[in-house]
């Protein structure tokens, strides 16, 4: 019975207290404030999940695709739309031709020549009679079908079809038309390809 009475706690042998203090308030607080302020950036910033926001893009580059050029990008895509209406029906939007009506743009030794003399005078004089592209002979005939443009317009055309396609040709500006055009004066004739041959390169 005295062994009882001596396990009996004794208050310097009291429960243990937790010691560790609780959360301060102000914590809470601050989650609570940075979440508001959290959710009206977002309402602000975040479009809502609205799919006109949202849903039109597969993928930033596609949506990179349709922001505004500069520089040499801006001459390409403006030559890749006037090319599809003003070439485009012959030589096709690939650029390979069509079997009896037009020879391939794309690999062709005019197009990717070092000088582009020659291929600034095609689309301004025409071509009529044999030409060699890619070692096939056409023997079809081609009006002037770029006299008709501004000297951007076709020198964006030509940018174009340099550039395209695996040519990996540099740029044609409107200078180079504006020399073709004074070279040919009034003298519009359609060459052969053996006549546009003897003009330097
Ligand atoms: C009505 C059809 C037609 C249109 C439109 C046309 N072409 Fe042609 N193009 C031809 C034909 C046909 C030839 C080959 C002519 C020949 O056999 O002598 C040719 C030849 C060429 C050649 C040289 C050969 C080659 O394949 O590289 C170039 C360069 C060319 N065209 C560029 C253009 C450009 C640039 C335009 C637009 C401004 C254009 N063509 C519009 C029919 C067309």
């Amino acid at each position: 019975m005295s062994d009882e009475t001596k396990s009996c706690p004794t208050p310097s042998n009291a429960e243990p207290t937790a010691t560790r203090s609780t959360v301060p308030m102000w914590v809470f607080s601050l989650t609570l404030v940075l979440l508001f302020l959290g959710f009206v950036y977002f309402d602000h910033h975040g479009g809502w999940f609205d799919e006109r926001v949202y849903g039109p893009y597969a993928s930033a580059d596609q949506l990179d695709s349709y922001q505004p050029k500069s520089g040499a990008a801006a001459a390409i895509a403006r030559g890749r739309k006037i090319y599809e209406s003003n070439c485009g029906t012959c030589h096709g939007a690939d650029g390979l031709g069509k079997p009896n009506q037009a020879p391939p743009l794309a690999g062709s030794e005019w197009v990717k020549a070092k000088g582009v003399q020659r291929l600034t005078h095609i689309p301004l004089m025409g071509i009529a009679g044999s030409i060699t592209v890619e070692s096939q002979t056409w023997n079809l005939q081609m009006a002037a079908m770029g006299a008709a443009l501004p000297d951007a317009d076709l020198a964006a055309v030509l940018t174009y079809i340099r550039s395209s396609w695996g040519n990996g040709m540099g740029e044609v500006t409107a200078d180079d038309v504006k020399a073709a055009r004074a070279a040919i004066g009034a003298n519009p004739h359609p060459m052969s390809g053996d006549e546009m041959m003897k003009m330097p390169e």
